[in-house]
């Protein structure tokens, strides 16, 4: 039953192109072979599914629990659907350097289903980076070094009072409050929850340290994590186009939005899915 749906790999990291199937009326089995795409690349993009918020909000669900999002201002009648919006007047975006969602909760979200609305002519892709390829490109002594550690992640300097949107004025109005901030202690490896491999999982916006590691010991080996993490062998990209949907797993891959369409509004709904501890 599931033999139209059709996964084609965008390269040798994450990311697949998964056609042959409607999100919006999807059989069990068809949604099994979304899953199971989404489970083995990381993330996956579906064109032409132009869903409307009801259905947005009913495929959400059948990932799991809807995580509502405590700092981007929600769609005004569906508060599960998130804007990730900018304006043509605005110069910041959301999401704008390499980061992971929600390592700052105990229970980081699963991932999210992102969705175009309003696209500019050019420009405002996404990119991608796989963490299984990360942590496998490590040498086997670096990857012993990791699996030891753990590490404290924060979104107060993004989110808070004095973070970064708040800075940047024109992206501040977006963001809500100091006493939603949050933080979290995780493995610096994962084991996937749905794949059972092995993620690399600190990111470049929200890792503050090491746990039981000064802020600066800490800097030398995340600031070669980072660059290691995004060598392009391990990245993808996504050109948006209208109607289409990209469903990314945090505990997988990265993502950054590009903030290459100045003067343009650009407009996607964001649905993300509540996870579980990492281990
Ligand atoms: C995000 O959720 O970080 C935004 C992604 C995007 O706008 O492409």
């Amino acid at each position: 039953m599931n033999s139209t749906v059709a996964v084609r790999r965008m390269g040798g990291g994450c990311g697949a192109e998964v056609s042959g199937v409607d999100l919006a009326r999807m059989s069990d089995a068809e949604f099994e072979a979304v899953r199971g795409a989404f489970r083995d690349h990381g993330v996956i993009f579906l064109r032409d599914q132009r869903l409307t918020p009801e259905q947005h909000i009913a495929l959400a669900q059948r990932f799991g629990p809807i995580d509502i999002n405590k700092f981007f201002p929600a769609d005004g009648e569906y508060p599960e659907i998130a804007e990730v919006r900018k304006e043509a007047a605005q110069t910041t975006n959301i999401g704008g350097g390499w980061h992971t969602d929600h390592s700052y909760d105990q229970e980081p979200a699963i991932g999210s289903i992102l969705v175009a609305r309003e696209l500019p002519e050019s420009g405002g892709d996404t990119l991608f980076a796989d963490m299984y390829a990360a942590f496998e490109g490590l040498s086997p002594g670096l990857q012993r070094t990791l699996d030891g550690l753990r590490a404290v992640h924060s979104n107060h300097h993004v989110f808070g009072a004095a973070g970064v949107y708040k800075q940047q004025g024109d992206a501040g109005e977006l963001f809500r409050n100091e006493q939603l901030t949050s933080e979290a202690v995780h493995p610096v490896v994962i084991t996937h929850p749905l794949s059972g491999r092995r993620a690399l999982y600190v990111n470049p916006a929200f890792t503050l340290r090491f746990e039981d590691w000064s802020a600066e010991e800490s800097a030398a080996l995340l600031t070669f994590l980072y660059r290691h993490a995004t060598r392009p062998e391990y990245t993808c990209r996504f050109r948006w186009s209208e109607g289409a949907v990209a469903i990314w797993d945090n505990r997988a891959t990265w993502h950054y939005a590009l903030n290459d369409y100045h003067g343009q509004r650009r407009l996607l709904h964001r649905i993300t899915v509540a996870g579980c501890a990492l281990h």
